[in-house]
């Protein structure tokens, strides 16, 4: 283990998948060419690998999630993992049980993966630092922190439409200041040699230091979005925001809903992406979420093959115990 960036050995190679941060453009290609070989899984008649038979894959998840819940699930069952999904609603962690404590007693139920969504930032890296070694560690989303499977799968599905990053215009448009999904989605971009990384929102939410993420900012759609080959609309994270930060949810989508006409400003073959869960008439337009330029089910499915490669790159990269070796 790095004691720098504990989600990469010695050798370089990922061990967890906590955020971005202190990856290079080959973690990042390894995982989209991994991926691309995954996604034919789903055609076959069994959709099923054999890669973690034997393993035990748990489910972490302290916040609500759908897509992110579901496909890591249906990822781990494809790649044939035991998986157990622990719904935190109704465990012992709201008996006040300590994150550690729950964590020392899944532990002792042989699992080999946590998949940890936590509305505290830094939670996923804190439960890598303290399980054990055979264990990887994969961030379904931490606070306002990080999601990187998210931008791996919306890299992924950029990367299918548009294969060039070198020559690539993308428009994050929103709530960055809460959202996990843009700060992940903006540093695979740039670790991916994308130049023109363009983020449009109000003043309020941008965060402070916007201008060090290697981004253009705009405050208005009508420049932001000229010319663009992908836009990426964000939900408001209204159950991170304190004190009101927007007029209200109409006058956002005045100012900032992606409708048709604001699409129209951007390449006539641009596609439309949305990490979900969309707020219609909010953030966007019915007719443009559901239009022939969207991809938002798309980076749906990609999600399950993105999170298939994830899942076998981390774990495959572990150290195996001996015993297991000898089996
Ligand atoms: C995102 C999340 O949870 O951060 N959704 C997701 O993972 N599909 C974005 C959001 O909640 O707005």
């Amino acid at each position: 283990m790095n004691a720098d960036n504990i989600q990469i050995d010695y050798q370089g190679r990922l061990l967890h998948f906590l955020s971005l941060e202190g990856l290079n453009r080959r973690h990042l290609m390894e995982i989209l060419d991994t991926a691309e070989s995954l996604l034919g899984v789903a055609e076959r008649r069994v959709k099923k690998l054999p890669t973690l038979h034997g393993k035990t894959v748990v489910n972490l998840f302290f916040e609500a999630s759908t897509r992110t819940r579901t496909t890591f699930e249906l990822a781990a069952k494809r790649l044939s993992a035991d998986v157990l999904t622990l719904n935190i609603a109704t465990s012992s962690a709201i008996k006040g049980e300590s994150l550690l404590d729950t964590l020392r007693n899944i532990e002792a139920m042989q699992c080999d993966m946590f998949i940890v969504r936590h509305g505290q930032s830094g939670a996923a890296e804190f439960i890598a630092r303290h399980v054990k070694p055979h264990i990887a560690v994969l961030n379904a989303g931490d606070g306002c922190h990080s999601h990187p499977t998210q931008a791996m799968l919306d890299v992924f599905t950029i990367h299918r439409h548009k294969p060039d990053f070198n020559n690539l215009q993308v428009a994050i448009v929103g709530d960055i200041l809460y959202s996990r999904v843009a700060r992940s989605l903006i540093q695979a971009l740039n670790i991916l040699g994308v130049t023109d990384i363009r983020v449009v929102a109000p003043r309020t939410l941008l965060p402070v230091a916007v201008n060090k993420l290697g981004v253009k900012v705009f405050h208005n759609p009508h420049d932001g979005l000229q010319n663009v080959d992908v836009i990426v609309m964000l939900r408001l994270q209204k159950e991170r925001m304190e004190g009101a930060l927007l007029p209200s949810k109409q006058e956002f989508f005045q100012c900032y809903g992606l409708t048709e006409e604001r699409l129209a400003l951007a390449k006539p073959d641009a596609i439309v992406m949305h990490p979900g869960p969309t707020n219609r008439g909010v953030e966007i337009d019915s007719r443009v979420a559901d239009g022939p330029q969207s991809v938002i089910l798309e980076q749906v499915t990609n999600g399950i093959a993105v999170r298939m490669a994830i899942m076998s790159i981390t774990l495959g990269n572990h150290a195996r115990p001996a015993v297991v070796d000898n089996l």
